[in-house]
């Protein structure tokens, strides 16, 4: 075989023996007459582009040359007899010259005296540094020669492979396989047609995203043509000239080779492949197949196994530790690139890889820039960088429980994150004594013993405690017509108290609870005392009613600092729920006088919030028992609570009242009950408008009624009982029969509602109040 590249570097450097202005002569003088004047002939200017090169430049040139000459002569060799049988070289007419040229385009192709000649400029390809892929772009100048080419320039595939890779590990998942034919399309001009077969369930390959001539192979079985072979055989496949292959299915004319590469799934089965054509021969080496098999290994976790993958991620679950450290690192504003080296098999990826990843994706502080696949479970990790520092969280520390990845960071993050992060925990652990705390006030007020009074204690303890709100001093108002009036506190009244209450402390033990269990319900505080009486308008502190803790110096509001000594600075909340105003809290430190610090302010937040709450619920309570101790129609109390009345007396004596309605059933009979209705109704009417404050009335029977009076003087009885028939005399136009008997005088309690009972019998005849037993009876 006659050689096929002449090398002439070295004659062309021996225009450095001669002095630059005999250098054209030199040129014109070569030996290889009629390539060098066609050779000069295709470019504008030659010979001046000739003399600006520079003699340094060139000198360097030699240089290389004389130490590598012997291995270009290898080199080239081997690769050109490597691909002897692609090329058809036997039947070649052409040869490739290499020479040192203008460095203006790497290669030429020129007419020889019998052939045609590539003429190959060892200078460009020096000057763009690309000198030891000498061999690569001779063979590549053959490739794009014979695709009919007459001059090029090299082009890396490694760089563009390497350039591809990066866009594919930080492209977005949506439309994967689109991209990557779009940009194989653009980047790798011998990539004519790219595409991707999928396979379906029945084991044919069908046609997925491509870019390029529509083709009519949109379903090939297995077995068939280069794509069938390959999803057959398990192997990529590569064919250099589509004309040698038997099994081939044709789409176009001008394909002239094809490489196709098997996409597989976890268990080695086929999931589809990629598939490209192009209109040179023999273009394709190990690095498209090495760059193929990459970009399907990619797609093995991205496309292949992405449900399972993107459900994985979905289910990961973040914790309350997790939530809660994310929740706070945000207000640092710090912001995370993560690069995810992640295994193809869901199953052997670690939990903490997917948390991350959904952590990553979630969060406005966190970007994930790189999806990795690796080769082994081993070498799964993430990296996680910002402008100023980096942390790769290798497999072993991804197996560990989050609490430890979160140490291993603090330990090795640059000392001003690792603070932040160390600060959240120290907050959160501050925030959950707090939640203990709060937990227990909660639970005290709703021992069945708590009243109003243990409540706000409790809540006041809270604000004031040390290892709580740590406040001076603390007190509460509640509100009403306008104002806020003063109803507890709890701290010092004067320094001295306070310095004796600290030493105290010392020898008390230090949690709520042994606090608590102190509080007797009546205790009173001198500190209480003190402000008895005291209220504070609202329009004064109107502007901070916003349910948000404030801190307020002495001199925004001095009335209000005179009032309540205060010395320099108070924090200040209103107790509300919803928009309902129900009090208003006020704690300072009076006594040690340092500032009011965030953290006392969340306390006292919190701890007025949750009294909102428990305020609420009494009220709910007390509406709800209201409900069931008034009779609908009367008004009047029930029977129900006259029998818990009389279980539990609360007064020492009164008077008991029975009175029953004169000729009732009558009235109901003949004009039905509506109207029977409507007669109670007055009849209740008029009672509650005139018994007195003291007075209790109860509804005992269907038109039978007890008063309560907080009397035993007959004539105060006669004035109510009185007052009631004038009333319901003169609006329901009917009278009504009542027998009274005095307790404890009478006996104990159903003795007395007994003799009530046979008076106002009595009452009926006599048409009187009977104060005194029937004749008959006695
Ligand atoms: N040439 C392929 C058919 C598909 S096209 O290349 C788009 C083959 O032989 O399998």
């Amino acid at each position: 075989m006659r050689s096929l590249v002449e090398n002439h570097i070295g004659d062309f450097l021996d225009i450095l023996t001669y002095q630059k202005k005999e250098w054209i002569e030199f040129w014109k003088k070569l030996p290889y007459k009629p390539i060098t004047d066609n050779y000069a002939n295709k470019f504008d200017g030659f010979y001046e582009k000739l003399l600006s090169i520079s003699r340094n430049e060139l000198t360097e040139l030699s240089h290389w040359y004389d130490e590598n000459k012997e291995n270009i002569r290898d080199e080239l060799t081997v690769r050109i007899r490597k691909s002897a049988r692609d090329f058809q070289l036997s039947k070649e007419d052409f040869v490739i010259y290499l020479i040192v040229g203008i460095g203006e385009k790497d290669w030429i192709v020129v007419d020889g005296k019998s052939e045609k000649v590539i003429v190959f400029d060892v200078y460009s390809i020096w000057k763009k540094g690309k000198i030891d892929k000498l061999a690569d772009a001779i063979y590549q100048s053959v490739v794009h020669f014979r695709h009919g080419e007459l001059e090029g320039n090299y082009y890396d595939k490694s760089e563009i492979f390497e350039y591809l890779k990066k866009q594919i590990v930080s492209a977005k998942n949506e439309n994967l396989l689109e991209m990557i034919c779009k940009l194989l399309d653009e980047h790798v001009p011998y990539y004519n047609w790219t595409g991707f077969y999928l396979m379906d369930d029945e084991g044919m390959l069908v046609l997925g995203p491509y870019v390029g001539e529509p083709t009519e192979h949109v379903r090939i079985p297995v077995g068939k043509g280069i794509c069938g072979q390959a999803a057959d055989t398990k192997l990529t496949f590569i064919v250099q000239d589509v004309s040698q292959e038997t099994n081939y299915l044709s789409c176009s004319p001008h394909v002239k080779s094809e490489i196709v590469v098997p996409i597989f799934r976890n268990d080695g089965s086929v999931f589809g492949e990629i598939d490209i054509d192009s209109h040179y021969i023999a273009p394709f080496d190990n690095r498209d197949k090495e760059f193929l098999e990459w970009i399907a290994k990619q797609l093995m976790v991205r496309t292949v196994h992405w449900d399972e993958f993107k459900r994985r991620i979905k289910i990961a679950y973040i914790d309350s530790y997790l939530s809660y450290l994310l929740s706070e690192i945000i207000k640092y504003n710090v912001t995370y690139f993560v690069d995810l080296y992640v295994f193809n098999d869901p199953n052997k990826v670690p939990e903490n890889l997917f948390k991350l990843w959904r952590i990553s994706e979630k969060l406005s502080c966190s970007e994930i820039k790189n999806i990795y696949v690796v080769d082994k479970v081993e070498e799964q990790r993430a990296v996680l960088y910002s402008e100023i520092d980096s942390i790769s969280l290798d497999y072993n520390i991804l197996n560990l429980p989050p609490q430890d990845v979160v140490f291993y960071m603090i330990k090795n993050l640059r000392e001003e994150m690792a603070k932040k992060l160390f600060y959240i925990h120290y907050q959160a652990t501050r925030l959950a004594q707090s939640f203990i705390n709060s937990k227990l006030i909660i639970k005290y007020t709703l021992n069945k013993d708590s009243n109003i009074n243990t409540i706000l204690y409790a809540f006041l303890t809270g604000i004031t405690a040390g290892y709580a709100g740590s406040f001076n001093r603390a007190m509460f108002f509640y509100y009403t017509d306008e104002k806020f009036v003063f109803q507890k506190a709890i701290g010092p009244r004067t320094q001295e108290e306070a310095n004796r209450i600290w030493e105290a402390i010392e020898d008390i033990e230090l949690n709520m609870k042994d606090f608590l269990d102190t509080v007797s319900k009546d205790f009173r505080s001198a500190l209480e005392l003190l402000y008895e009486g005291k209220t504070i308008e609202l329009d004064v502190v109107k502007k901070y009613t916003d349910g948000e803790a404030h801190v307020i110096s002495k001199e925004e509001i001095p009335e209000l600092a005179e009032t309540f000594d205060i010395l320099k600075e108070f924090a200040l909340v209103t107790v509300k729920s919803g928009e309902n105003i129900l009090g208003l809290i006020i704690a300072d430190n009076n006594f040690d006088l340092k500032p009011i610090s965030d953290y006392q302010l969340t306390v006292l937040k919190d701890l007025a919030d949750q009294m909102a709450f428990i305020l609420e619920n009494i009220r709910f309570f007390e509406t709800v028992k209201e409900k069931a101790e008034i009779d609908v129609l009367t008004g009047l109390k029930t029977r129900r609570t006259f029998e818990e009345f009389i279980q539990n007396i609360p007064l020492n004596s009164f008077s008991l009242a029975f009175l029953d309605l004169n000729k009732f059933k009558m009235i109901n009979d003949m004009y039905g009950h509506e109207k029977g209705d409507e007669i109670l109704k007055k009849f209740g009417k008029c009672i509650n408008m005139n018994i007195r404050k003291t007075d209790i009335a109860f509804r005992y029977g269907g038109d039978e009624v007890i008063i309560i009076l907080n009397t035993t003087e007959e004539t105060i009885v006669e004035k109510v009982i009185g007052r009631i028939l004038d009333c319901f005399s003169s609006s329901a136009g009917m009278t009504f029969s009542t027998g009274v008997a005095i307790y404890p005088a009478g006996g104990d309690i159903n003795k007395v509602l007994k003799l009530a009972d046979e008076r106002c019998y009595k009452s009926k005849i006599t048409g009187k109040i009977e104060f005194e037993d029937s004749e008959l009876n006695s």
